[in-house]
């Protein structure tokens, strides 16, 4: 069961609105989602307490370090998809999630001057991979980005991370008042109507690539398997072990 970690220091960097659409997506196509909510404040946990329950997804609060471990193993049978939300902030958990992860995605507003949050993440990933040999596979998705204009400070953002060879995912997660109003609903796109949210349509096209994109790089080994298609595991910290 891939384990996906979303990682950034800096907070309101997009990560939990991109656990949702993430989560929701695999969800809709009949994946187990399990995602594990490591930030005190609970906003997945609160999403979820909030509406209906929504099918195949699982959550769990009050995930830390010392905890991580025994969900997982606890979880595994049931799931096919670990997605987890780092607080934004520079936890203990940071290094211990890293290490586990299959993929670390980091999001980055595409707006912002400051992708120190990211670097922080990208530099903890270098490190494993120049002192330890582990190389956990990882990509920056551009978050929050206008849906009008390609900004010059995105424009930017993209370039340096190009210099320093990082993947960026071909998908930004664009700004989308639809994506704000799923914390409100405790809902998932699908069940939101198309009357009474703006650009509901171009808010679910979006989600979907952007899931679309993760699986290609995340796919999950057992569907694949059951395909009798090659697979390619990705590189984890227990193949590099
Ligand atoms: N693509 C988007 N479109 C519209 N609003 C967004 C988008 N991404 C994030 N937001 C809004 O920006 C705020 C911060 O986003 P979010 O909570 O996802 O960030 P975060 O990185 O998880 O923050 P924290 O580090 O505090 O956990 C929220 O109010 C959220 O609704
Ligand atoms: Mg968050």
């Amino acid at each position: 069961m891939p384990i996906i970690t979303f990682a950034n220091t800096k907070g309101g960097a997009g990560k939990t609105t991109a656990v949702l659409l993430l989560s929701t997506e695999l969800a809709r196509q009949g994946y187990r989602v399990t995602i594990l909510d490591a930030d005190p404040q609970r906003w997945i946990s609160r999403w979820h307490e909030t509406g209906e329950p929504l099918k195949n997804i699982t959550v769990i609060s009050y995930v830390t370090a010392a905890t991580i471990q025994g969900m997982i193993s606890s979880n595994r049978a049931k799931t096919d998809y670990f997605i987890l939300d780092l607080p934004g902030a520079s936890t203990p958990l940071l290094a211990t999630a890293i290490g586990m992860s299959d993929h670390v995605l980091i999001p980055i507003q595409g707006c912002a001057m400051d992708a120190k949050g990211g670097a922080q993440v990208l530099e903890l990933l270098k490190y494993l991979e120049d002192k330890a040999n582990i190389r956990i596979p990882h990509s920056v998705v551009l978050t929050r980005v206008n849906s009008m204009v390609t900004t010059r400070a995105l424009q930017v953002v993209k370039a340096l991370l190009a210099e320093r060879k990082v993947r960026v995912l071909d998908t930004p997660i664009i700004e989308r008042s639809a994506y704000r109003d799923l914390f409100d609903y405790g809902c998932s796109l699908y069940e939101m109507e198309a009357e009474r949210f703006s650009n509901l349509d171009k808010a679910k096209e979006n989600a979907e690539a952007f899931a679309m994109e993760v699986q290609g790089y995340v796919p999950n080994r057992m569907i694949r398997a059951q395909e009798q298609e090659p697979v390619r595991l990705p590189r984890t910290v227990r193949s590099a072990a």
